[in-house]
């Protein structure tokens, strides 16, 4: 029999369902994070809920939607700084947190993010 998914073991669809639902609310009262998403956050919570399902081993729903995933690229239009690489993963464990994220799978899937975050980082900090 074949070893388990992260997505399967953490629950599936419906716990990345929830985890996206927990997450977007945090995003959007992030004071760092708020001004680079739009307001409509429905669009960016589905193509998430697709890229999280592949990402985790999931079938791989986002890149039959919209392709390879070339996440930074996709990124490079929003200027992201270690400190809104530091807030979006804040607000993802408070997420993991509240959906019960626990355990072996947690650590997997946490340190998977941890380094997707910091390969996101496109730009140094604003000196002040
Ligand atoms: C899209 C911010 C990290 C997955 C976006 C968008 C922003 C953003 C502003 C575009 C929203 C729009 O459509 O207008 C950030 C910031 C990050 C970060 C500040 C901090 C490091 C991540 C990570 C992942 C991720 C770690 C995956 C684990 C996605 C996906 C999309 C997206 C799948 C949709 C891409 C598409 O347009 O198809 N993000 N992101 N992001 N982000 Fe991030």
């Amino acid at each position: 029999t074949e070893p388990k998914s992260l997505y399967e073991r953490i629950g599936g669809a419906d716990t990345i369902a929830r985890l996206v639902a927990a997450f977007y609310p945090r995003v959007q009262a992030h004071p760092l994070l708020a001004p680079l998403f739009p307001e409509d956050i429905t669009p960016v919570m589905e193509k998430q809920r697709l890229f999280l399902t592949q990402f985790l081993g999931g079938p791989p729903l986002y890149s039959q939607k919209h392709g390879h995933p070339m996440l930074r690229a996709r990124h490079l239009p929003f200027p992201i700084t270690p400190s809104r690489a530091q807030a979006w993963l804040s607000c993802m464990a408070e997420a993991m947190d509240e959906v019960g994220i626990t355990g072996p799978e947690r650590e997997e899937m946490w340190g998977r993010l941890v380094i997707t975050a910091h390969h996101m980082i496109n730009t140094q900090e604003e000196a002040r």
